[in-house]
């Protein structure tokens, strides 16, 4: 039986600038990605050439069937020196968001993915409270330029990655900067040293989050005041967590660590950005490896479609703001898989859906075959094929059910691949 939705449902693909875009040499990442011995395992490089390909992908995605994209806007390329607002790089942005308008996609615009100025990193980044005035600045600039093009905004993309990294054993808290010796010839090679230099996601897990939760709160408020009119929420990385014989106590602490802070600062917010790929298993001594018989993706974790209404679940329990599902999705190679994953996150939507749990919509992640960080191109999270050598688009079968989904506003998973 096909399952309806209300009017307004936002349906959605998402992506990130740096790694979409190409050649962000302005960012801190670039820099780690070019430094001998790094850990990255490729450099980014073009990417998908987004920067100049914005056009196509923009009218790929509404010709699909989808009502909105979310993307997010890069801020190394926007205030590239401390200081320096390019007014080039924000009418670039002026001009993506105007196209996904002419195509009738709602923009949906994170201000922050993973990725910061060189400068910024240099000078303390995520572990400096300086960082948080600094992004306040930038964001109050950005959305002057761009505010009334908006429809949905997301501060700061899964502030708590680090935090619930630790959580699961996957990092450890005091971060990988001060383990990984090509972080510390980073530091050096842009004038700073590693006490100082912060990127997110290698350094102090819990430090981080401190900072970003400020920086999310001050940045909130200055979004608010437009220009422009549109819903502000954080998202934030949750898998499901699932506590198996003795395992509570360890899964309460992994959620206060990671989850909570956000989800009770959401309740000041319009909306909390839900980002699930996968669950976490606790037993008393901490998180637990994969279960036997389940099957485990290149990223390293379980295959487990069904963890998005754990976590819908546990955020709007928390946050008592509705729920966007700003990220969900699969890497890998293998589409059927995708398709049956999808099947089941959808079913996992509407069963939440059904029992009244405000979600207002779903992005899945991602639009492109993109850079998946430090994994570089191997991991396949698109919906859409991009050929490393052409840049060549061709969308996915997955592509083709979730823009139905998208189109008939309806899900009906009988007839979902
Ligand atoms: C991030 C994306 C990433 C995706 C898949 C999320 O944590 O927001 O940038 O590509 O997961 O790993």
């Amino acid at each position: 039986m096909a399952h309806p939705f209300r009017d307004d449902f936002i349906w959605g693909a998402a992506t990130a600038a740096h790694q979409v875009e190409g050649n962000n040499t302005h960012s801190d990442f670039w820099l780690l990605e070019h430094t001998p011995g790094t850990a990255f395992q490729e450099p980014s490089g073009d990417a998908c050439d987004q920067l100049n390909r914005y056009a196509e992908d923009i009218a790929l995605l509404a010709d699909l069937g989808f009502g909105s994209y979310r993307l997010s806007i890069e801020w190394a390329r926007i205030e590239p020196e401390e200081g320096h607002f390019s007014v080039a790089a924000l009418e670039h942005y002026r001009r993506v968001l105007a196209a996904c308008h002419e195509r009738g996609l709602r923009p949906c615009v994170t201000f922050h993915h993973f990725t910061n100025p060189l400068w910024v990193t240099a000078d303390g980044g995520w572990e400096s409270d300086r960082t948080a005035d600094r992004f306040a600045r930038y964001c109050e600039r950005a959305v002057g330029h761009l505010g009334d093009l908006i429809e949905v905004a997301c501060t700061l993309n899964e502030p708590n990655l680090p935090a619930s990294l630790s959580m699961a054993g996957v990092l450890p808290a005091q971060g990988i900067k001060q383990l990984a010796p090509f972080v510390a010839a980073a530091a050096q090679r842009c004038g700073s040293d590693l006490e100082r230099f912060s990127p997110f996601l290698l350094s102090d897990a819990l430090r981080t989050r401190d900072v970003m939760l400020a920086a999310h709160m001050r940045s909130r408020d200055v979004l608010r005041s437009g220009p422009g009119e549109f819903p502000v929420g954080v998202t934030l990385a949750m898998q499901d967590c699932v506590a198996v014989a003795g395992g509570e106590e360890k899964l309460k602490e992994a959620r206060a660590a990671s989850f909570d802070p956000f989800l009770e600062a959401a309740r000041e917010d319009d909306f909390i950005g839900v980002q699930t790929y996968s669950r976490t298993r606790f037993g008393a001594e901490g998180p637990l490896p994969a279960e036997e018989g389940v099957p485990v993706l290149v990223m390293g974790y379980e295959y487990w479609p069904q963890a998005l209404e754990g976590t819908i679940r546990y955020a709007a329990d928390v946050a008592r703001v509705p729920v966007l599902v700003t990220e969900n999705g699969i890497g890998t190679d293998d589409d059927a898989q995708r398709v049956a994953y999808y099947r089941e996150a959808l079913s996992a939507l509407v069963s939440c859906l059904e029992d009244g749990i405000d979600v207002r919509g779903y992005y899945a992640w991602s639009l492109l075959d993109n850079y998946e960080w430090l994994f570089g191109y191997g991991p396949r999270f698109g919906i859409v094929d991009v050929d490393r050598e052409t840049q060549a688009r061709t969308p996915k079968p997955s592509a083709h059910l979730l823009g139905r989904v998208a189109r008939n506003n309806a899900f009906d998973p009988g007839t979902f691949g």
